[in-house]
């Protein structure tokens, strides 16, 4: 079949790099994809802002299931009016995306369904919000409720700086209308955890877990980032925490999305922090996360295509998805000065000696001019590496990630180091 896929990131190379696996794929087309995507398929540069014109692409161009990548064409309707079209679409509707682009809606979601989650409440206005403050331990998490490219949590320290922060997103609106409702939330401690399932709105099945890096510096430290490198499956999280994980919030919020009327089909992703008081989520996303698919999908043997055409069709419950046994991380690669302004169009080296049987490069930022790869955003690459266990993945990340070379290349070298030194198991 006639595939075309939506993203531009690390992701959407990962994600083409295993669809071109699949007997099922006849051609694959990318919107608007990167230099990554371009040696898998087709770039095509439709804009993703005008579903009309992208509807027209897929029905020109026999387009039987479209995939999409990032959450904004989600919540923006995309799939939904690919779907009106009878484009089969692997990722949830716009009323079922809601879940990810309006944390006030998760939250509500979560309280009423009585899922673990954060003490919270939800603000528009900066007066009620402020005397809502006075009453609340330091330090707290103030989020914007709409899409912020992972720049819409803040944690203030104080009470002073969490007022600063509404000024900024309530009074100053500086994420825009993304930050126009804020939620203030309980700080958690604990360590996080990504887990993503597969569903088709009744049955939700577990990929392997994931951590990602949102510091931009080694141990943690710096600003947030998109994410600077990520492992899979996370070695101390025992198999019976998943499967209560799975049992008491995946499947009850699957159950909670189809009751309402707005079942979810695609990827559902919840951030967890595993406190002392069990797992508690962070938040929902609605798609595959960015860079955890570089590693996930890198561990999947099933056919993606099957999969997805399962979760489409409803009988994801029929299928066996396999995983390698194998480990994997993924190292971010980026432009100097990211996560603030950047530079781009810089020439990147050493792409094809970095590839090997362990090792695969996956581009995010970055387009082709002259048959020449150049930088094109902030996180230009996701090295990744696999292996028989973690410390074979690790290595084989940094081995190719040492091949590459950019001016101004910036990558954390301490990506996984922090659970190779653990012996805390959470079961
Ligand atoms: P979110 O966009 O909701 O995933 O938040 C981004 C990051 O902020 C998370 O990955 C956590 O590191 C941190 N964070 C979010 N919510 C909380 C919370 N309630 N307590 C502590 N840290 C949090
Ligand atoms: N890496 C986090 C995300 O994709 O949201």
């Amino acid at each position: 079949m006639n595939i075309l896929l939506i993203g531009d990131g690390g992701r959407e190379h990962a994600i083409a790099w295993k669809l071109t696996d699949s007997p099922k794929l006849k051609k694959l087309y990318i919107a608007p994809g990167n230099a990554g995507t371009a040696m898998l398929g087709q770039n095509v540069n439709l804009n993703l802002e005008n579903p009309a014109e992208v509807v027209r692409f897929a029905e020109d161009n026999k387009i039987a299931l479209a995939i999409i990548g990032p959450a904004e064409p989600l919540a923006a309707g995309l799939g939904d009016a690919l779907s009106d079209v009878g484009v089969a679409v692997f990722g949830p509707s716009q009323a079922a995306v809601q879940i990810e682009s309006d944390k006030a809606f998760a939250k509500d979601f979560l309280t009423k369904h009585n899922l673990p989650t954060a003490r919270y409440a939800a603000f528009t206005e900066y007066s009620a919000a402020c005397e809502y403050l006075a009453d609340l331990d330091y330090p707290i998490v103030i989020k914007a409720t709409g899409l912020a490219d992972g720049k819409g949590a803040i944690l203030p320290q104080t009470h002073t700086e969490a007022k600063l922060t509404l000024r900024d997103l309530l009074l100053d609106n500086r994420l825009g209308k993304a930050g126009s409702t804020v939620v203030i939330e309980e700080y958690l401690e604990g360590v996080e955890v990504s887990l993503l399932a597969f569903s088709d709105g009744k049955t939700v099945k577990a990929m392997p877990t994931a951590q990602d890096h949102k510091r931009l510096r080694d141990g943690g430290l710096g600003p947030n980032t998109g994410g600077m490198g990520a492992y899979a499956p996370v070695p101390n999280v025992a198999q019976s925490l998943i499967d209560r994980v799975m049992e008491t919030i995946m499947q009850p919020t699957i159950d909670g999305m189809r009751a309402a009327g707005t079942p979810f089909v695609g990827v559902l992703y919840a951030g967890l922090m595993l406190t002392d008081a069990g797992p508690q989520v962070l938040e929902f996303n609605a798609r595959f996360g960015d860079p955890e698919a570089q590693v996930i999908l890198t561990l999947l043997k099933s056919d993606l295509i099957e999969i997805g055409l399962a979760c489409i069709n409803g009988t994801l419950d029929e299928v066996e998805i396999d995983w390698y046994p194998d480990a994997a991380a993924c190292v971010v690669m980026a432009a100097n000065g990211y996560p603030n302004a950047y530079a781009s169009g810089i020439p990147i080296d050493g792409l094809d000696a970095a590839k090997s049987d362990y090792s695969e490069v996956f581009h995010g930022g970055t387009k082709l001019l002259h048959g020449n790869v150049l930088s094109a955003g902030g996180r230009v690459l996701g090295v990744t590496g696999w292996g028989a266990d973690f410390r074979a993945a690790i290595d084989n990340a940094y081995l190719a990630a040492e091949k590459v070379e950019f001016a101004g290349a910036h990558y954390r070298r301490d990506i996984g180091f922090e659970v190779l030194n653990t012996s805390v198991e959470f079961s």
